[in-house]
């Protein structure tokens, strides 16, 4: 649904974000910002904050970022659209009112899934009388309690073709609503809609909401064609988009942190009944994408379980696959594979609770997973071999979207070879490699590297480290009404964290007196020549907002705009620093790609510096701000 211009905006400046967050984190109040401990990854020293003023969360540690509503759908596992519902609520706003096509299309749908309802009534009743005899024994022989069968809400469809039709145009429902919605089928040869299920144990599938928006049909004859029969697509039910049972595993998923996806109807029910109640399902088809993207929503590493057959293990494989895009910082899968033939509901019932307990003990992360099943196929009886390994891996791990991710797994799986073709966990001997007579080897990516003018003489942190310095030193009130996020400033190098500290330690020094004298306070706090040193840069002297010259405002916006960059370059350079790690353990083929992708951020950090000229220039093109009282 669309928002007139302004919505989302009103409901965030009503809804302090500090608000939303302060219920699920402690936080505590840090001059014009909040500090806790971040929610999104583990730490020990807080360095997760709040900015109401700005509206965002920052973690400085995993680098989450968002605002109220980015927050309430990653942490509270809730829809964008159910977000916006919860905070407009809050503050007091009305939801806008739907276009007529809007409200149409939503009347639409509650209708047909109140004829959903009424059908799945219709089938629990077909399972409690007479006729449901052999339905209700076939589900005691699945050893499902009552309970069980009240909460999945099972019924009973007939061995008829009209049945259900004639008891639902009873109650007024047209033949083309029950068309649409999958319950009847259409011949093509123009002849009556008949009953779609027929003869089987029908499960409803709802949404998020609980809304019935399709059925499953288990076959209860052996030789029945299909031994499943899921409704078609329809209007109400997008199978790629929906999860069997997710209505009820969404707040256990959300309390405990884990869910379980399995792969059938009644694997769902028994880890259920069996105290697994946060445990869904795919309808019948391998985990897409959208699947994958409402399951991260609700928790950070969904355990996939597979049945314990080829199948299965194929199925895990696609997965994996499929998942590969869409990793990132802190979200992955974990791999459960049950005992050979055996699906979760055989083994709770041949072997209880504990057996599964141990099965998702003992479930393998995604990195795993990956090593295993390339190896699984691997023959290392020859170096081509073991290069074919090597390629495979790596060519799956290219497959990984998020660059930080990408490049651990990398040094990851290269670690893991060298593991297993050498033996042991270091490089391989270099000594042995350079000892082939006068021969010499191609050049490495990494001895292009050290030769090229990408080679680092000055990290771009350390250059806006000494950017924050220089302002400071000459607009010495800055250091008073920036202390806080100073504080939290961790310096690149051991030389500038010495300088941070000094004039950290000379701001209380700095009350009371003239600016003048401020200016000389500082300059004398730092180590001998830095002072120096810094009006000499002449990097720094091209960006006017450091200057002495600069009025209080520019100097400040240019700050707040160096630190804010510092933070990214910071992140940034830790990238470049596993890339090159990579690339020095590599050899030749994906060396050129480690090469490729340390130049593609070392530009990118480049283009920071040119970013911060360019802020610089915009700065001094902004007229009319002298005035301002500082
Ligand atoms: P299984 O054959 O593993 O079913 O299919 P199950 O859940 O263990 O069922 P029981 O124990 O034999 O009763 C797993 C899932 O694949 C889909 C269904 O969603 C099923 O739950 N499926 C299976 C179909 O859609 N059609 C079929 O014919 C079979
Ligand atoms: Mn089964």
């Amino acid at each position: 649904m669309a928002f007139p211009p302004g919505f989302l905006d009103e409901i965030r400046a009503r809804v302090p974000v500090s608000d939303v967050v302060g219920r699920s984190v402690k936080l505590t109040k840090k001059g014009r910002e909040y500090l806790g401990l971040c929610p999104f990854h583990n730490e020990k020293t807080p360095s997760f904050t709040v900015n109401d003023d700005k509206g965002f969360y920052h973690c400085f540690g995993c680098g989450a970022h968002g605002d109220v509503f980015r927050f309430i759908t990653e942490q509270h596992g809730l829809s964008f659209l159910e977000a916006v519902e919860q905070t407009a609520r809050e503050a007091g706003l009305a939801m806008p009112e739907q276009t007529s096509d809007d409200a149409a299309r939503a009347e639409q749908s509650r209708r047909l899934t109140d004829l959903m309802q009424a059908a799945a009534d219709w089938f629990a009743s077909r399972l409690a009388d007479e006729g449901g005899r052999a339905a209700r024994a076939y589900i005691e022989k699945r050893q499902m309690t009552p309970q069980t069968r009240q909460a999945f809400a099972l019924g009973y469809a007939p061995e008829s073709r009209q049945r259900l039709r004639q008891a639902m145009t009873a109650k007024g429902w047209r033949d083309g609503d029950l068309v649409d919605v999958g319950l009847a089928i259409l011949p093509e040869d123009g002849g009556e809609p008949y009953d779609r299920f027929r003869g089987r144990l029908m499960f409803p599938i709802r949404d998020r909401q609980g809304r019935c928006i399709a059925f499953g049909g288990r076959a209860l004859s052996k030789d029945a064609k299909a031994k499943y029969l899921n409704s078609p697509e329809t209007t109400l039910f997008h199978k790629g988009r929906t999860l069997y049972n997710i209505d009820q595993a969404r707040k256990p998923a959300y309390d405990t942190g884990q869910i379980i996806v399995c792969e059938g109807y009644m694997d769902v029910i028994a880890l259920a009944q069996a105290g697994f109640p946060g445990s869904v399902a795919p309808l019948g088809t391998a985990l897409t994408e959208e699947q994958l993207k409402i399951l991260w929503r609700m928790v950070d590493e969904p355990i996939l379980c597979f049945d314990g057959d080829k199948a299965g293990l194929r199925a895990a494989r696609r997965a994996l696959e499929r998942s590969l895009p869409l990793l990132s910082a802190g979200k992955s899968l974990r791999f459960a594979l049950l005992p050979e033939g055996k699906d979760p509901d055989d083994l709770l019932r041949d072997e209880g609770k504990a057996a599964f307990d141990a099965v998702l003990e003992s479930s393998l992360p995604l990195a795993d997973m990956l090593w295993n099943s390339a190896l699984d196929q691997a023959d290392l009886s020859t170096p081509e071999r073991k290069a074919a390994l090597e390629r495979d891996v790596m060519v799956q791990v290219s497959q990984i979207g998020d660059q930080s991710v990408k490049t651990l797994y990398q040094s990851d799986m290269r670690s893991r070879l060298r593991t297993l073709f050498y033996g042991r966990k270091e490089a391989a001997p270099r000594s042995k490699r350079q000892s082939y007579g006068r021969w010499e080897p191609p050049k490495r990516a990494s001895q292009y590297l050290k030769s090229s003018n990408l080679a680092r003489s000055d990290s771009a942190q350390s250059v806006g480290e000494r950017i924050v310095l220089a302002t400071l030193l000459n607009h010495p009130s800055l250091l008073i009404s920036h202390l806080e996020t100073l504080v939290n400033l961790i310096p690149s190098r051991n030389d500038i964290q010495t300088a941070f500290e000094s004039v950290l330690s000379a701001a209380p020094a700095l009350e009371g007196v003239d600016s003048q004298a401020q200016k000389n306070t500082l300059r004398a706090s730092l180590p001998s020549g830095l002072a120096a040193a810094l009006d000499r840069d002449i990097f720094i002297r091209s960006l006017s907002f450091t200057r002495a010259d600069a009025e209080t405002w520019r100097a400040e916006a240019g700050l707040d705009h160096t630190l804010a960059l510092l933070r990214r370059v910071t992140v940034l350079e830790e990238e470049c620093e596993a890339a090159e790690r990579a690339l020095m353990e590599m050899d030749e083929p994906a060396s050129t790609q480690a090469f490729a992708k340390l130049s593609a951020l070392r530009e990118e950090i480049a283009q920071q510096n040119r970013e911060l000229s360019q802020f610089d220039r915009g700065l001094l093109d902004q007229p009319g701000k002298e005035a301002r009282p500082e």
